[in-house]
């Protein structure tokens, strides 16, 4: 039986049917036993073609509702609707072969109890997907409760929520009762059964005091070292975005190499040296 188990959701999760909950409860529980054994590796992603090659090298990936401003240009997370967020979930879906699948609830669509069990049966049932991410702490504490009391695995988030921050982002946990706050938050989400907690740009030592006391894994964006595992946007990793954010570190410039194929196909054309009698029928 692993801490997973054994401290938050025994109550919960021991009474799980055989089958496909059985299934996604041995996947969420082998996640949650990665803390103190290995960093959690994670990513974003929204669509198939690359999911396929992130899920090679990945613990668990997130389809972020960040995709609003990252593919849609969007001012605000906010915009993102549950349809949009399901479709993209599809695809997603259809690519990944063993990484844990979480997807984000957008702005509004777990406003209490109710709405919010609605809307993740929704998006489990038409996205396959292995549980759902929750902007918030103690605020939620009661939904996020009702939807683990009903079998919904749950990702927490904490410190910067994009969806409720309006103007420029700053990191948190600096003051006293911030940092009082944010303990709280995670504790809470810990003991209403998340399984996990995104912790987005919470100052340093603070992460490694909420990491230390919560025995559910955390993931780091901005957020330190000392969390369990990190999590980045992928398309920020690929170099696919303009962001100057201090903690995105581009892996690789992927736009070069767009442009360069790009190009030579354009020359190619103009030069009529596309398509050679190999690739005509
Ligand atoms: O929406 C998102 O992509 C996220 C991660 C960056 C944590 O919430």
């Amino acid at each position: 039986m692993d801490i997973w188990n054994q401290k938050n959701l025994g109550h919960q999760w021991k009474t799980l049917a055989l089958g496909k909950q059985q299934a996604m409860l041995s996947k969420i529980s082998k996640f949650v036993s990665k803390k103190n054994k290995s960093k959690i590796v994670c990513l974003t992603a929204y669509s198939k073609n690359i999911v396929e090659e992130l899920d090679k090298f990945t613990d668990l990936i997130l389809v972020g509702d960040s995709l609003g401003s990252v593919l849609y240009n969007y001012k605000s997370t906010r915009n993102v609707t549950l349809d949009t967020m399901i479709e993209h979930s599809k695809s997603v879906r259809l690519g990944i072969k063993k990484s844990l699948m979480i997807v984000d609830m957008p702005y509004n669509t777990y406003r209490n109890k109710k709405q919010a069990l609605r809307n993740c049966k929704k998006v489990i049932k038409e996205t396959k997907c292995d549980g759902v991410k929750l902007e918030g702490g103690e605020k939620i504490k009661n939904i996020v409760n009702h939807l683990t009391s009903n079998k919904i695995p749950v990702m927490g988030h904490i410190g910067i929520l994009p969806q409720l921050v309006r103007g420029k982002f700053k990191s948190k946990g600096k003051s006293e009762k911030e940092k009082k706050q944010l303990m709280k938050d995670a504790k809470t989400l810990e003991c209403v059964g998340s399984f996990a907690i995104v912790l987005e740009c919470i100052e340093k030592n603070l992460s490694k005091q909420i990491t230390k006391e919560i025995q559910i894994p955390t993931i780091g964006i901005g957020s330190s070292s000392y969390c369990d595992g990190q999590i980045l946007v992928t398309d920020d990793i690929l170099g696919l975005t303009n962001s100057k954010i201090k903690f995105v570190k581009k892996y690789i410039n992927l736009k070069n190499f767009i442009k360069k194929a790009a190009k030579k196909f354009r020359l190619e054309v103009l030069r009529k040296k596309y398509p050679t009698k190999k690739y005509s029928y």
